[in-house]
């Protein structure tokens, strides 16, 4: 195909340069953005002057029947064209001549690009943000039956005290509604339209940028024409969002991977979400929270690669920036695949809550409230730290737990013990007792639960 600027060349573009250059089999996917932005574009123009309203109401007839032909599979993407861009007007001049011709009046590909991709990420960060809502809703669910379940929650992977395993699942709704939070906010900074900064200068023609971001449901303009084709920290600030939402679902794997090995076997993977072993027939792998673990590696290395594409280039454009779709379509299709498969996955988990409780009963994690309940009878909590740990060394000594030692022996460490101190370490007590606002007793949890289902409540009625 003969190219756009061929006029200006004696020579055709070498082969493989061409194809080195060419951005098409990956850029295709924004079809749907490019076509609606032009849409919006031979509108403005029409009602601006700029190209008659004949002209720009067949332009934007026939861009709709190429958008329906693609989307029907009737038309195909030309892989020789060079980019989505150019694939649309070459389809558009080839159906309608000289009048398709007319489009790029008033804009050039750096600001149609720029305007492209934020039109895309907007939408995929609305998707996302339905998986991570979907995701929060399940952890929910999961919390709902679990907050009466006691397990030993960690510090250095140690049991360290007791809590409601609901506790700990709802502390990853918290990660979630939080990288909603930060997409909400990456989203609304993105939300500005850069078309009609044209190549680098803006235009001599009369635009009106305002009605096409309007048209387009903007918040408004970008305000400086060189920055509105630079830019791409919308994008590095997206892929920051995507990061972190892939360090908690990995963070959130490798305790599911931890919880199904036969060292806790506090939870069973539903078998549709594992896989045996090839040559060991006991085995039963959690291979896709261990995939989705090791995923997180590809979007931390888009976000690096972007940040180091950006780093050092002069202003405007310039075509390093071509580099910056496929780290962030990557990033875009993991963070969406890892959710389809690990929001099911968590709704299968079968949470084992004997081995949990026998776990917890095992560790001493009842240690703080024998302090505590020694400070509430009047002893200062170091002094109190002192005697429960020498109590506890004994019992590892002798091979028992907290519970297992007489009133007689807790006596001979401290005169306070009295017969309630059974009462003070039992396990379900101990986490009863942790009433403090977010703390891990069965009240607070029920709470974070009502609270979290008005938020998805709200989420679901803002979304219809
Ligand atoms: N495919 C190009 C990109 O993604 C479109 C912009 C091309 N602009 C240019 N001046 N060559 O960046």
């Amino acid at each position: 195909m003969e190219k756009m600027w061929a006029g200006r060349f004696e020579k055709a573009l070498d082969q493989l340069a061409d194809d080195f250059n060419s951005s098409i089999h990956f850029d295709s996917r924004m079809y749907r953005q490019d076509i609606t932005g032009s849409m919006a574009h031979a509108s403005m123009l029409g009602a601006c002057g700029i190209i008659s309203m004949e002209d720009s109401a067949l332009i934007i007839d026939t861009l709709d029947a190429i958008l329906r032909d693609l989307e029907e599979g009737t038309l195909g993407f030309d892989f020789g064209a060079e980019d989505i861009h150019m694939f649309v007007e070459a389809e558009l001049t080839k159906r309608i001549g000289d009048v398709g011709k007319r489009l790029h009046t008033a804009r050039s590909r750096n600001d149609q690009v720029a305007l492209d991709i934020r039109l895309y990420l907007r939408d995929e960060a609305k998707t996302i943000r339905g998986q991570l809502l979907e995701l929060i809703g399940v952890i929910n669910d999961q919390a709902k039956k679990n907050v009466y379940t006691v397990c030993p929650g960690y510090t250095h992977l140690q049991r360290a005290q007791p809590i409601s395993f609901a506790h700990h699942l709802l502390a990853y709704a918290q990660m979630f509604k939080r990288d909603i939070s930060r997409i909400d906010d990456a989203v609304a900074r993105m939300n500005f339209s850069p078309l009609g900064s044209c190549a680098l200068a803006g235009t001599t023609y009369a635009t009106d940028r305002r009605m096409v971001a309007k048209a387009l449901s903007f918040d408004g303009i970008t305000e400086n024409s060189l920055d509105g084709v630079s830019d791409r920290d919308f994008c590095v600030e997206l892929l920051a969002c995507l990061a972190t939402v892939m360090m908690h679902l990995s963070r959130f794997s490798e305790e599911i991977i931890l919880w199904c090995s036969w060292e806790f076997k506090f939870v069973e993977l539903d078998d549709s979400y594992t896989t045996g072993s090839s040559i060991m027939p006991q085995k039963k792998n959690p291979d896709i929270a261990e995939l989705v673990r090791g995923k997180c590696g590809r979007v931390y290395g888009d976000l690096m690669a972007t940040l180091t594409v950006l780093k050092g280039l002069p202003l405007a454009y310039n075509k390093d920036m071509q580099e910056d779709k496929e780290s962030i379509f990557d990033a875009i299709d993991t963070v969406k695949l890892c959710l389809s498969v690990f929001t099911p996955m968590l709704d299968g988990m079968k949470v084992l809550k004997e081995n949990m409780l026998r776990a917890a009963k095992g560790g001493f994690i009842n240690a703080t409230d024998l302090a505590d309940y020694l400070t509430k009878k009047g002893l200062p909590f170091r002094s109190a730290y002192k005697i429960s740990g020498t109590i506890v060394g004994l019992c590892i000594k002798e091979g028992k737990v907290l519970d297992e030692v007489s009133l007689e022996e807790y006596k001979r460490y401290s005169e306070l013990f009295e017969a309630d101190v059974y009462d003070a370490i039992d396990l379900t007590a101990c986490v009863a007792q942790r009433v403090s606002e977010g703390g891990a007793s069965f009240s607070s949890v029920e709470q974070q639960i009502t609270k979290l289902s008005e938020y998805l409540e709200r989420e679901k009625e803002s979304i219809h």
